[in-house]
C-alpha cells in the first residue's frame, strides 16, 4: 500500500486551509459588501452642472447615487454611466400616486421612460420620512397613502414592462425606531408599526424589494452625551465597545448598533429576510458644539471609519452581510436658505444653525481626505493568508517529524 506523498498531503493542507480562509474574506469582496453611494440634490445657486458630476463621480469609481427631487434633465446626465440611481418620488406627489394610479404612470413616463435601461435605475423611494412630513395638497394622512402609493407605481412599471426597478419608501431611524441601546430590545414605534411599516414590509417582501432607512449615528450621538465621541467615530480602543447583555453580542461602534436595532426591529415584525439600504447616512463639517477645524476633522474620521468598514465585508453582528446599499449624505452642501429639517435636530432645542453635510466643494474637489478603493481589504486578507500558510507548513513539518515520515 502506497502512502500517500509529501506534497499530495500539503497540497491537500493548503486547500483545506483556502477553502477555510476565502469563504470568511474573498467572498464579501464579490458581493458581501455595501455599495457606497453619495445623495445628491443640485444645490440652488452655483452647484456644478450635472454632466461635471457625473463625470467627478465616474473618476471616484463611485457605483451608485441616490437623486432627492430628480427632474428628467438630472436623471438623463447619468446615461451610459453605469452609475446605479435610486430616484426619490417627492412627498407632495404620494396622495396622488395613491388616489390614481395613471398619476404613477405619469411620473414613470416622464422619469424612467425614456431614460431606462441607459440610466440605470434600480430602486424608487415613494417620498421620504413621509410619516414625518405633513403631506401634499389635498391629503389628509400621507401615512395611510403610502402603500396604495406604492403598489400603484409598482403595477404602472410593470404595465410599461419595466422589470427591473424596484419600489420602496424611506423611514428615518430616529422616528421609526424605540432604542438603539440595546439593539436586540429594538423595535418599531407604534402605532406606526402597525399602520404603516409593517404593511410596507409586506409589500417589500412580496415584490423583492429592499427596506430603505436614514441612519445617523452623528444625531444619537448629539441626543447621548454620555457616548464617547469614539464610539460614534468608529475608533479603536481597548475600551471602546458596548454589550448587548440580551444576546452576548459586542458592538464596537454606533453605526453597528442602530443598523442591527432595525435589524430586530424587522425580525420582531417577522420580516427579518427584507435587505436593508442606508438612504442617508453622514457627519457635518460644522458642528456648532465645537470649533470648525475639529468638526471637519470629525466628519472625515466617521467617513473614512464609515467606508472602511462598510469595505471590510464584516456586516453587523446580527446580519452578516451587512447593509446591501449605503448613502452618504451629501454630494454638495445646500444653501443656508434651504429648509431642510436636519438643521433643528439638537438635543436642547431652539437652535437653528445650519449645518452643512456636503463631501464636496463646487468645484468637485473632495472636502476630506477620504479613499473609497479596496486596498485596505485586500491588505487584510493576505495578511491574514500569508501567515497562516506559513503556520501550515511548521506544523506540517512538525507532525512528519514527530512520526518519523520523514
Ligand atoms: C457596471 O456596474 C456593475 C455593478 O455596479 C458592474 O458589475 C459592471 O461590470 C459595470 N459595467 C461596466 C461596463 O462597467
Ligand atoms: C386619474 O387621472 C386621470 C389623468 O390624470 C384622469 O383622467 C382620471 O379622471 C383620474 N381618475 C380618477 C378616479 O380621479
Ligand atoms: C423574488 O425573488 C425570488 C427568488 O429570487 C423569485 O423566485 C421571485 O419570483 C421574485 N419575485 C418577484 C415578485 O420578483
Ligand atoms: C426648522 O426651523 C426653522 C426655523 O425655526 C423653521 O422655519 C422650519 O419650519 C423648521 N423645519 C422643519 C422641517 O421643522
Ligand atoms: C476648491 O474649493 C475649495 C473651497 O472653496 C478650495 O479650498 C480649494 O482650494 C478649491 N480647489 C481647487 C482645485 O480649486
Amino acid at each position: 500500500m502506497m502512502l500517500p506523498s509529501r506534497t499530495a498531503l500539503f497540497s491537500l493542507f493548503i486547500l483545506s486551509l483556502l477553502t477555510g480562509i476565502l469563504p470568511s474574506t474573498a467572498v464579501p469582496d464579490t458581493g458581501g459588501t455595501t455599495t457606497i453611494g453619495f445623495t445628491y440634490s443640485p444645490a440652488v445657486d452655483n452647484s456644478p452642472p450635472p454632466e461635471h458630476v457625473v463625470t467627478a463621480l465616474q473618476s471616484l469609481n463611485i457605483p451608485a447615487v441616490r437623486l432627492l427631487n430628480p427632474s428628467p434633465t438630472l436623471i438623463r446626465a447619468f446615461s451610459y454611466s453605469n452609475i446605479s440611481l435610486l430616484l426619490t418620488v417627492p412627498n407632495y406627489l404620494v396622495g396622488a400616486f395613491a388616489a390614481n394610479r395613471s398619476a404613477a404612470t405619469l411620473w414613470v413616463y416622464n422619469n424612467v421612460l425614456p431614460f431606462h435601461p441607459r440610466a440605470r435605475i434600480s430602486l424608487i423611494s415613494v417620498g421620504s420620512d413621509v410619516i414625518s412630513s405633513t403631506g401634499g395638497p389635498g391629503v389628509s394622512d400621507p401615512t395611510t397613502a403610502l402603500v396604495p402609493a406604492m403598489q400603484n407605481l409598482h403595477h404602472a412599471l410593470i404595465d410599461l414592462g419595466i422589470r427591473t426597478v424596484s419600489v420602496s419608501t424611506t423611514f428615518s431611524f430616529i422616528n421609526v425606531i424605540t432604542t438603539a441601546f440595546p439593539p436586540s430590545s429594538a423595535e418599531f414605534q407604534e402605532p406606526v408599526n402597525s399602520f404603516v411599516i409593517r404593511p410596507v414590509l409586506e409589500f417589500l417582501e412580496e415584490t423583492n424589494s429592499s427596506l430603505l432607512m436614514n441612519v445617523y449615528p452623528y444625531n444619537v450621538y448629539r441626543l447621548h452625551g454620555e457616548i464617547p465621541i469614539s464610539f460614534a467615530l468608529f475608533q479603536e480602543g481597548p475600551f471602546n465597545f458596548r454589550d448587548d447583555v440580551v444576546t452576548g453580542v459586542r458592538y464596537h461602534n454606533l453605526f453597528d448598533m442602530m443598523v442591527d436595532a432595525v435589524i430586530a426591529a424587522m425580525a420582531v415584525s417577522g420580516y427579518e429576510s427584507v435587505p436593508l439600504i442606508l438612504t442617508e447616512t453622514g457627519w457635518p463639517s460644522n458642528d456648532e458644539h465645537m470649533n470648525a477645524e475639529e468638526s471637519q476633522i470629525y466628519a472625515e474620521k466617521y467617513l473614512q471609519g464609515l467606508i472602511s468598514h462598510l469595505k471590510s465585508g464584516l456586516g453587523t453582528p446580527l446580519r452578516k452581510e451587512g447593509a446591501a446599499q449605503a448613502y452618504i449624505y451629501q454630494l454638495f452642501d445646500d444653501g443656508p436658505e434651504s429648509n431642510s429639517k436636519k438643521n433643528n435636530l439638537t438635543s436642547d432645542g431652539g437652535e437653528t444653525v445650519h449645518q452643512y453635510w456636503g463631501v464636496m466643494y463646487h468645484n468637485l474637489t473632495m472636502k476630506y481626505n477620504i479613499k473609497f478603493d479596496n486596498a485596505h481589504q485586500i491588505s487584510t486578507m493576505l495578511g491574514l493568508l500569508v501567515p497562516s500558510i506559513y503556520f501550515l507548513w511548521l506544523l506540517y513539518h512538525f507532525f512528519f517529524c514527530l512520526f518519523g515520515l520523514d
